[in-house]
């Protein structure tokens, strides 16, 4: 297959590249390094170091092109589009930080923009080539109802009539407002060109590596600021630098987790397996992307339980204010059904991945900017 990879230097695109390389696929991607900006904006960098993507792509195994520009620029991806007779396309140029879109009105307006219009682009240059594409959106959308979340869809019964509909969305910020709004735009699309695409629910991604990144050329990024730092990948960057992990509030929050390395797999079983009318409503077919949930709580503590009885460090695990405006307790039951079906294994362990990621981080320790770990960004300030 010839894949294009919107977003293909983020830490997903760079390493679903390798995934698919290492399957035999060709890629061709594009971005404007807008993380890469961000990232050093906001005065921290990738703990892993990385390479420019003229060295990723000479270190790289496989047929793989890139060309620089933004999914904002509609000609710039149409003529993409156009020359390279895509068999499917993967969308993953986003802004994807909760914190970044709540930073402030220019951060919202151009999350907003950029994941919005980017994904509206995209569904205008493919508007009835019927070329494949999955975007990735965030379990998050979902909010946190007190009812089980389906995969997209849910049976609707009211006043004795019943109908098929997409099931209600509430993200707790900006950014996971501009996922609802291009799950919308998707649904629209679908019920009106002929379209396939797939809007992967992904949870929230751990890990420093696949199995693909022995080259150390080849390795994806990974951040530990508040804006670009994810709940795990934080925590154990705090216990390896001995910064104390940062739970937001009681911790009481849940969430879907899955390890970088089968995020890709899931991935791949995706780009390898589009959607067909049966298994999808117009050709719009949401799968949920997770592994496992837990609270924050219980993440912090097996993080500090491998950090102190496997690498000897003394992890502080400290509650702080939530900076955020989100349920605390809360019933979290989402489905995860579908990957299965399609052949998804768990390939490894919660414990075994964190363990993988305390030696990498420990190699790199000080890469990592401790001062921003905390919080700075209230969603009510
Ligand atoms: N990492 C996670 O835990 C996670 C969880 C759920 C969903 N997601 C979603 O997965 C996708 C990828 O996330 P990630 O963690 O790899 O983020 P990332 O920031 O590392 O990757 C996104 C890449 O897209 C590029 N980009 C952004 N806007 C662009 C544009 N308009 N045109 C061209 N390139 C653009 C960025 O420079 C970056 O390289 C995002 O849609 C994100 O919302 C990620």
């Amino acid at each position: 297959m010839k894949v294009g990879i919107l977003g293909i230097d983020g830490y997903l695109g760079w390493s679903l590249c390798l995934k698919l390389l290492d399957r035999g696929h060709r890629v061709v991607g594009i971005d404007n390094f807008f993380r890469r900006r961000a990232v050093e904006d906001l005065g921290s960098q990738s703990v892993i170091p990385i390479s420019s993507m003229e060295e990723r792509i000479e270190a790289a195994n496989g047929e793989i092109s890139f060309e620089e520009g933004s999914t904002l620029d509609f000609d710039f991806l149409s003529e993409f589009i156009e020359k390279h007779n895509l068999d499917v396309i993967a969308n993953l140029a986003q802004q994807p930080s909760a914190a970044y879109s709540m930073r402030g009105v220019e951060e919202a307006t151009f999350t907003q923009e950029n994941n919005v219009c980017g994904g509206l682009n995209l569904l205008w240059a493919t508007k009835n080539k019927d070329i494949p594409i999955v975007t990735i959106g965030t379990l998050g959308e979902y909010g946190c109802p007190s009812m089980n979340i389906p995969e997209g869809f849910f049976k609707v019964e009211y006043e004795g009539m019943e109908d098929i509909l997409p099931f209600p969305k509430q993200g707790p910020s900006f950014y996971h407002v501009s996922k609802q709004q291009t799950t919308d735009n998707v649904w629209f699309a679908c019920r009106t060109w002929v379209m396939r695409v797939t809007d992967v629910m992904q949870g929230v991604v751990y890990g420093t590596r696949t199995p693909e990144m022995e080259d150390s050329k080849l390795r994806t990024r990974f951040d530990i600021d508040e804006c670009f730092g994810t709940a795990i990948n934080r925590f154990v960057a705090s216990a390896v630098s001995e910064h104390p992990i940062t739970v937001y509030g009681t911790g009481m929050q849940k969430r879907g987790y899955i390890p970088l390395r089968d995020s890709m797999e899931c991935l791949r079983l995706i780009i390898e397996n589009p959607p067909n009318y049966e298994d999808s409503y117009h050709g719009h077919r949401v799968i949920n992307q997770f592994h496992e949930y837990y609270s924050i709580n219980e993440l912090a503590e097996k993080v500090k339980k491998i950090g102190e009885e496997e690498f000897d460090l003394s992890v502080e695990v400290r509650n702080l204010e939530n900076p955020r405006i989100e349920p605390e307790y809360h019933y979290y039951e989402p489905k995860h059904e579908k990957l299965q079906k399609m052949g998804y294994e768990p390939s490894t362990t919660l414990e075994e991945e964190l363990k993988i990621m305390f030696e990498d981080l420990l190699e790199h320790k000080d890469r990592i900017v401790k001062e921003k770990i905390v919080p700075k960004i209230r969603w009510r300030e």
